[in-house]
This record gives structure tokens, sequence and C-alpha cells, in this order.
């Protein structure tokens, strides 16, 4: 979502500014940072976090609110970048908790739960005939296109600009020197005559097709219905394996995204808020597909991991998807999300500026640009220093999300939060409109 564009003088100095107010701020975050630094490269374990010119160090949450090291309090907007979809100390996730490490953990041998859990997940996610579960997505996505691989006998994987699939799977920009190494094919997102086109002098070698069906990391893009569909046609057409990541989309509807457009993929990733809150990766799909996996066929794949099991991840996960995130659940927070959207949009639709929220449901991108955003390309067109001013303002009024433009919606926000929200983007359109026209 960065821009070329350098900031004109009035915005490169609103920057500086609101930038020392950030560190007048924030002594005790800006201590942590530097002691952190000193045990871990950057002071950091987790690139998505790190914000320039020092991250916030965020000391307890309850509810939709987190309190920082320096004492501040704010709505959080972030919702773990969607992992923390039931807000933070949900009663009834704690509960599930509390339960299982009342019967003891670490056992290396199969537990009651997660049968159960992996029943709950097929049954909401119809696709999903048979699941495994992993610690994250990023694993989760390993092993559906090491499964891929291996089942087609093929190399090839086609991925998209801008998607991200985890630490390993990373397509924004440049990409990644540390990707896993497969022999990726990419395309540009919602562009399926591209796609084809690039696929088709491999299309003998082709294993999966990997696909957000909604770009989230990179600015909560959706992806067309024409787009997806097509990439069902080319898995059809080339008997490539089409592997929906619904990592951050599955909360978007009771069934994922693939149930709002009516896809069915082969195989299809889940992590982040699927597991009550806990490290959690899963992938599923074909029964045909993931039986290779069944440990008592002399052919059987491999797939371990000491963690795949914990009763914690089990038993949060199972309560927050059979208990709390009914379909009802689900269907009302993104309701709530859409709104909100809509009204975000209006705010700076009246006032003329070039600035957008997009995303579907409870995942919001902002973006400050008025064109239309199809791929990520599209994306960096916004001004990159209007947007870090937005963050730097809407944490000063008490907003948490991340700066690069995302917001997720948790089950805990209410409607003062949403009005909170509101008033902090008018008076950031109010006060900084200048800006945008210099
Ligand atoms: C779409 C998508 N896939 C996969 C991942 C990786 O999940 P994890 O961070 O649990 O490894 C993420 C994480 O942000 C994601 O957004």
């Amino acid at each position: 979502m960065r821009s070329s564009h350098t900031p004109n003088s009035s915005l490169a100095a609103a920057l500086a500014e609101a930038e020392e107010e950030y560190r007048a701020r924030n002594p005790n975050s800006l201590a942590q940072y530097e002691a952190a630094c000193a045990a871990m490269p950057g002071g950091n374990t987790r690139a998505s976090i790190f914000t320039s010119p020092f991250p916030l160090t965020i000391a307890k949450g309850d509810g939709a609110h987190i309190w920082d090291l320096d004492g501040h309090e704010y709505v959080d907007f972030l919702a773990e970048f969607t992992a923390g979809l039931f807000g933070h100390s949900h009663p009834a996730i704690r509960r599930a908790l509390d339960e299982a490490l009342d019967g003891g953990w670490n056992f290396g041998a199969h537990g009651v739960v997660e049968a159960r859990f992996a029943r709950a997940i097929c049954d909401r996610f119809p696709s999903i005939e048979l699941v495994r579960f992993t610690n994250s997505g990023t694993e989760a996505n390993l092993m559906a296109v090491s499964l891929a691989c291996a089942v087609t006998g093929r190399a090839k994987v086609l991925v998209f600009q801008g998607g991200y699939h985890g630490g390993v799977f990373y397509f924004r920009g440049a990409g990644s020197r540390v990707n896993a190494p497969f022999q990726f094919l990419l395309a540009a997102y919602n562009d399926s005559a591209a796609a084809r086109a690039l696929v088709a002098p491999h299309a003998q070698d082709l294993a999966a097709i990997l696909v957000e069906p909604m770009l989230g990391g990179s600015g909560c893009i959706p992806g067309t219905q024409e787009f997806l569909a097509d990439l069902r046609a080319l898995a059809d057409e080339t008997g490539a394996i089409l592997i929906f990541d619904e990592v951050m989309t599955s909360r978007l509807a009771p069934g994922g995204l693939q149930q709002v457009h009516g896809i069915r993929p082969d195989m299809t990733t889940l992590g982040k808020y699927v597991g009550g809150g806990m490290s959690f990766g899963a992938f599923g799909g074909k029964a045909a597909l993931m039986q290779r996996f069944d440990p008592r066929r002399p052919d059987h794949l491999e797939h371990a991991g000491t963690f795949n099991n914990n009763v914690l991840t089990m038993n949060a996960g199972y309560v927050g998807l059979t208990e709390i995130y009914t379909p009802g659940r689900a269907r009302d927070l993104n309701r709530f999300g859409n709104d909100l959207r809509e009204r975000l949009n209006a705010i700076v639709r009246q006032r003329g500026l070039a600035m957008q929220f997009t995303g579907m449901g409870s995942m919001i991108g902002v973006h400050m640009t008025d064109r239309p955003i199809r791929n990520e390309t599209d994306a960096r067109q916004g001004n990159a220093a209007l947007l870090d001013l937005f963050w730097f303002d809407l944490l000063a009024r008490g907003i948490w999300f991340a700066k690069r433009g995302m917001m997720a919606l948790s089950i805990a926000l209410d409607a003062a939060d949403a009005d909170r929200l509101a008033a902090a983007v008018a008076e950031f359109a109010d006060t900084r409109a200048p800006l945008f026209r210099s």
C-alpha cells in the first residue's frame, strides 16, 4: 500500500509533528522496545506488527479495549489481524481453557475434544470433508500445497500478487527471499485472463492454485465472483487443486467466503479465530485427497506436529465455533461491519476526500485514494504519507488498528465503539482535508 509519492511539505511537516507527539506520549513503550532489541533482531519476532518509529507495547486487554504500557486506552479495531474475533478474555473461552487445564495437558496421545472440534469444522464448512490441525495458517498452507504437489506429481503453484499465506508465502510488493522453495507462478489478482495466459505453457505441471478469496493483508480487496469462479474452472481444466486460503476470510460468513460465492474449492486452509484465539491452523477438503494422510494406509503421507492437537486450542476452538461464533452471530458481526464501512465511506465521500474503506463484512481496508481498487497495484496508488498520518491521528484518539490500514472487528465491539471510530474518522477528515488537496 506504499506509494512512490513524496509527501508535500505541509503533509511531511504534519507527519513529523504527529510522530514527535507519538514519541513523547509513549516513553515506556520506547524503553521496552529498546530492551527487546538486545535479544531479538530489531526487537521483533513477527514482522507484521513492527511499526516505525517504534512499536507500542500492549500491556492488557478487556473486551474490545486494550491498554499500552504508558496507560493509554484504545478501542481495538485490529482484533489480532482477525484472530481476536472473540474480544479479549471472553468468559466462555476462558472457561474452555480452564477446563482444559484442569484435565492436564501434553499427553502425547489422541484426545477427546479434537474429534469433536474436527466434526464441527466439517459441519460448518461443507467443502471440508476431512480436516487436519496444525499450529498456524502458514503450516496449513505448507501442508495443503505439499499435498497438492504429492498427489498430482506436479511442481508449479499459481499464486497472486498481494497474496499473503504466511511467513514463507509472502507475495506482497517485491515478495520475499525466504519464501518456501515451491515453483510459483505469480499472477495479478482479479485478472483471470492474465492468470490463464501465465499458466498456459505450464498447464501440465500445475499442481495447485492458492488464493485468498479476498486479499486480506494487502488491503481487504475482494476477489470478484468471475475471477474466483474462473479459477475453479482453470483448476478443473488443468487438473490442479484449487486451494482457498480462508485463514482470514472464513469469518465473513457462516461457511466462509466460499459460501458467499457458491464456489467449492478442493482444499481450504483455516487459521486465526477458528482456534478460539490460541495458536491454530487447519487444512482440509475432499476426502479423496485428505485420506492420503490416513496412517493406516501403507502409502500414507506424513503429517505430524507435537502441538497439533494441544488441548488449549482444541477446547477453545470448539467452544468458539459452536457456542460463540454461531452462524447467526457471524451474520450479525458482518452486518455490523458492512454498516460501519458504509458509514465511514459516507464521511469521506461527503467531504470529497481521496480516501476509501474497502473490504467485506468484519474486515476493513483503509486506502488514501478514491480510484477503484481491484488489486495490489491499484492499492499502491494510495498516498502512503496520508495513511501514516491517519494512523497517528487515530491512535491519539484512542483507536487501535494496523498502520498499513487494516481493521478487523471483534464481537466485543458495540455501537458506542463504532461511534467513536466514526467520530475519529470525521475529525481526521475535517482537520486534515487541506492536506488531501495540496
Ligand atoms: C490469508 C492468510 N493466510 C495465512 C496466514 C498465516 O497464518 P499464521 O500467521 O497463523 O501462520 C495469514 C496470516 O496473517 C493470512 O492472513
